[in-house]
């Protein structure tokens, strides 16, 4: 059983081992990677700074890795796992449990350094959704603004959800919206329509496949797509706009569950019912309360950003 603890300095000992036996086992790289350098003193320094990680099997120390603070991101640093240990989920069960503190902490996402020449690496970086963001020489900076999950009472909540996602947007952006028949996403994107201050209002697109809502404040056009309608994502780019993508935010309707091997960038936006067990419609009319209030009907928005677009944008803080 793979463990994950966040550890100080009461366990360098243990953190440098595996830092010097994962780095150990890596091929040398030009220049060096400067880890086997690290000692007791340098590891227990950055522990008592902001912390880390120590991953171990069966009270065995078998991965690590070091916390370090950049800007709205938490770097990690040293990622290493004990090269009898590759292939066993250690290094991933690092890296969300790294994400968990990332959140904790309140940092919009996770950012870190990998080398170029180590595509195994990148590509394990890339398959956990993280994105290249700068590269200088053979060192690529990738990272991962974290899903930001913010539950809706109301549908006038959800509409003010749309209203606040409105402001960090821009031209070229597209937004996937997936959820049950129902769900809310119409709803959502009428708060967004809004919040872009665009023409028209914004209604379920059922008996057109899209519709053009021009900026009103010189802004970007919202365009509202019922994907239900159009055979594949690639159909967006043919579809009779008299607009273009790259001038309009875009908003696609899709069903549940269907949002992947969509745009390299875009914004994914999950919409559930908050409870599980919560399946019986919401009867008409006032509820226990009687006050005439909209009655309580939650939907959980979860919004996983793809892609580099989203670092720094200030998602989260925006929706939070
Ligand atoms: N918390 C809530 N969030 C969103 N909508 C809510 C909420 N509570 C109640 N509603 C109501 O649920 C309905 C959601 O319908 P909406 O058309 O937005 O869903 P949809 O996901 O677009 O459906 P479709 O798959 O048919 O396009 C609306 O009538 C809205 O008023
Ligand atoms: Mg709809």
């Amino acid at each position: 059983m793979i463990e994950v603890a966040e550890v100080g300095p009461e366990r360098a000992g243990d953190v440098v081992s595996v830092i010097h036996a994962g780095f150990g086992a890596r091929e040398v790289l030009d220049p060096p990677s400067t880890a086997t350098e690290e000692t007791v003193q340098t590891v227990a320094a950055a522990l008592t700074a902001h912390g880390g990680l120590l991953a171990t099997a069966d009270a065995v120390p078998v991965g690590a890795l070091l916390f370090e603070p950049q800007g709205q991101l938490l770097g990690l640093r040293r990622v290493s796992v004990d090269p009898d240990e590759q292939g066993r989920g250690v290094a991933r069960a690092l890296v969300r449990r790294a994400e968990r503190v990332a959140e904790e902490r309140g940092f919009e996402g996770v950012l870190l350094t990998a080398r170029a020449e180590l595509p195994r690496t990148v590509r394990f970086w890339q398959h956990l959704g993280y994105a290249e963001t700068g590269r200088e020489g053979s060192l690529l900076t990738l990272a991962r603004v974290l899903p930001v999950r913010v539950e809706a009472a109301t549908a006038e909540q959800a509409q003010e959800l749309g209203r606040r996602l409105a402001v960090v947007l821009r031209a070229g952006d597209l937004v996937i919206l997936s959820g049950d028949l129902g769900a809310g996403k119409t709803t959502f994107t009428q708060g967004l329509g809004g919040g872009l201050d665009v023409r028209g209002s914004v209604t379920s697109p059922t008996f057109v496949i899209s519709r053009v809502h021009p900026s009103l404040v010189g802004g970007p056009a919202l365009v509202h797509v019922d994907a239900y309608r159009l055979g594949g994502i690639e159909e967006l780019d043919d579809l009779d706009l008299d607009t273009s993508l790259e001038d309009a935010v875009t908003v696609v309707e899709w069903g549940e569950g269907v949002a992947e091997g969509l745009a390299d960038t875009r914004l994914e936006v999950r919409i559930t019912r908050a409870r599980a067990d919560d399946t019986a419609p919401v009867p008409d009319g006032p509820g226990p309360e009687g006050d005439g209030e909209e009655p309580r009907d939650p939907r959980t928005f979860t919004f996983v950003p793809v892609g580099s677009r989203w670092i720094g944008s200030g998602l989260r803080s925006a929706l939070d």
